[in-house]
This record gives C-alpha cells, structure tokens and sequence, in this order.
C-alpha cells in the first residue's frame, strides 16, 4: 500500500553537511521525496511538534537540540512508507541500530540521532500537516 511519512533530517546532519548521504540511504530504500524544505524551527515549533514528550526529563534538551541549527523536513512515500522509514533509520539510540541504516551510519547520541521519522500513519498525517500545505507536496 502507497503511503506517506513525515520525516525530519535533524540538526546534527545539516551542521555535518550529511543531508545529500543521509537522502541517498532514502532513495536507495524506494522512498520518494515527494516533498522537502530546510527550516530553522522556532522554539514554538519543536515544542508543538514533541508536545508528547512535554514530561519527559530530556523535553528540554531535545527543543533546544532541534532549535539550535536549521533542519528540513520531508515527506515520503512509497510502499509501506511509515514501517519502511523506520526499518531505514534503525533503533532510536544508534548504538542498537542495525548495520546500514541511518543512525548506524551516522547518528552520534540517543538525542542527536539524525532523523527523525512517524511512528503511525496516523501520526504522518498530522505532523505532515504541521510542515506542509497540499501544494508543497508533489507525488
Ligand atoms: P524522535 O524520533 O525525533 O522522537 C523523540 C526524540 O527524543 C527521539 O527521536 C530522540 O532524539 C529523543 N530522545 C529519546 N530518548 C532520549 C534521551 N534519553 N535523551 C535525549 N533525547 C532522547
């Protein structure tokens, strides 16, 4: 089934100048990027976008993290795009991360992890839609 995902290349890959490698392990994977955009995230958006983690001890650490240098968020799609992106990035700390994927490659903490990617379709659509209008996304 053809599907889309939200996708965001952190900042630790733009500071590293990674975001060309990290897309060609996308590309490489049979996800399209069907929409793209490089942002610096206010505080106010990175602490809308990780509001679920609002009571977790690293909340801080993660906005100021995902605030501090500019990212770009993405859309997938493709066949089982929200399973498959997450099967590409590997275990959110790189140190249990499968051989070959993003994080193993080049993710440095559990907190600087390089990507990040949704973990449901459902939670596709609403963060898509917090990045992106309908027009921003060419299929
Ligand atoms: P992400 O998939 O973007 O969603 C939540 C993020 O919180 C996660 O990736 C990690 O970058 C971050 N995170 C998870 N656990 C920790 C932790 N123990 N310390 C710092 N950051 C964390």
């Amino acid at each position: 089934m053809t599907e889309r995902t939200f996708s965001i290349l952190k900042p630790d890959a733009t500071e590293r100048n990674l975001t060309g490698a990290v897309n060609a392990v996308i590309e490489a994977a049979g996800l399209r990027i069907v929409g793209q955009r490089r942002i610096h995230m206010s505080q106010a958006q990175a602490e809308k976008f990780y509001e679920v983690h609002k009571e977790r001890p690293f909340f801080g650490e993660l906005v100021e993290f995902m605030t501090r240098s500019p990212v770009v968020v993405q859309v997938l799609e493709g066949d089982n795009a929200v399973a498959r992106y997450r099967e590409v990035m590997g275990a959110t700390n790189p140190a249990n991360a499968d051989e070959g994927t993003i994080r193993k490659l080049f993710a440095q903490s559990v907190g600087e992890n390089t990507v990040h990617g949704s973990d449901s379709a459902e939670n596709a659509a609403i963060e898509i839609a917090q990045f992106f209008t309908d027009a921003d996304i060419v299929g």
